[in-house]
């Protein structure tokens, strides 16, 4: 029988309010927000639960990162997160904010009105708190062989490349392997085992668009699988939530396109 409801130990409970972050300045609180964030240890055994917490945003910098920063220094130290470049570069700091993926630190709290929901990334297990686990989401990156392959014996100096052909890789190569996008889509929460993903197919069609690549028919066969390219339904989600501008649904649009050329 379908299961339609979370299991006992997956349900989400009311938290602890935390009392609010301290102005730097020591004077009282001016500009007030709240975060509500998921909250999960693995080590305790406890269900997750959200807690709360209050800022003052004329005390804090203006992105959700810098709130978490704030509250992880001054109120809770246990409070855990990834992040590392802090302007929108390493994708470290994906997670759900307001409801939607993208990275905390070019989310701007002041495009949030009301309490803002911080949640790790959906559908993924949680190592903990907003740490989600992205071993197989790595491993499927990996699969698809995201460096230049050749046949030809190697150029003397480097393998070169004209403008037109270096343009196509535009739209491309900019991923940062957030997993924003992955994580949105309806299709990989089904089959997160099997389909790829459209971060990873991004990927695929990265090389498969780049001139100097000498192994296209090997690309296109390892993605020729109802399942690894084709689950992919065009919902777009992951368009929408590419905090890049990339769009994965029309790379794997592309590769469908190539599947059917060769075909012919
Ligand atoms: S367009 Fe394809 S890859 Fe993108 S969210 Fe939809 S099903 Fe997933
Ligand atoms: S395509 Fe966009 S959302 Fe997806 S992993 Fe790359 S940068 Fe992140
Ligand atoms: S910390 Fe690097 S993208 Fe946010």
């Amino acid at each position: 029988m379908v299961q339609l409801r979370l299991p006992k130990e997956s349900r989400v409970q009311p938290g602890k309010t935390w009392p609010a972050a301290k102005r730097a300045d020591g004077k009282p609180t001016k500009r007030a927000k709240r975060l509500r964030i998921y909250r999960y240890d693995p080590e305790t055994k406890g269900n997750p639960r959200l807690d709360t917490y209050t800022i003052d945003t004329e005390d804090t910098g203006p992105m959700v990162l810098d709130a978490l920063m704030k509250l992880k220094n001054e109120v809770d130290p246990t409070l855990t997160f990834r992040r590392s470049c802090r302007e929108g570069v390493c994708g470290s700091c994906a997670m759900n904010i307001g409801g939607s993926n993208t990275l905390a630190c070019t989310k701007a709290m002041s495009d949030i009105s009301g309490t803002i929901s911080v949640y790790p990334l959906p559908h993924m297990p949680v190592v903990k708190d907003l740490v989600p686990d992205l071993t197989s989401f790595y491993a499927q990156y990996a699969s698809i062989g995201p460096h230049l392959k050749t046949k030809s014996a190697t150029p003397a100096k480097e393998h070169l490349q004209s403008p037109e052909e270096r343009a196509k890789l535009d739209g491309l190569y900019e991923c940062i392997l957030c997993a924003c996008c992955s994580t949105a889509c309806p299709s990989y929460w089904w089959n997160p085992e099997r389909f790829l993903g459209p971060a990873a197919l991004l990927q695929a069609y990265r090389w498969l668009a780049d001139s100097r690549d000498e192994m296209t028919g090997e690309r296109l066969d390892h993605l020729e699988d109802p399942f690894r390219l084709y689950r992919c339904h065009t919902i777009m989600n992951c368009a929408n939530v590419c905090p890049k501008g990339l769009n994965p649904s029309q790379a794997i649009a592309e590769i469908k396109q190539m599947m059917v050329k060769r075909t012919v």
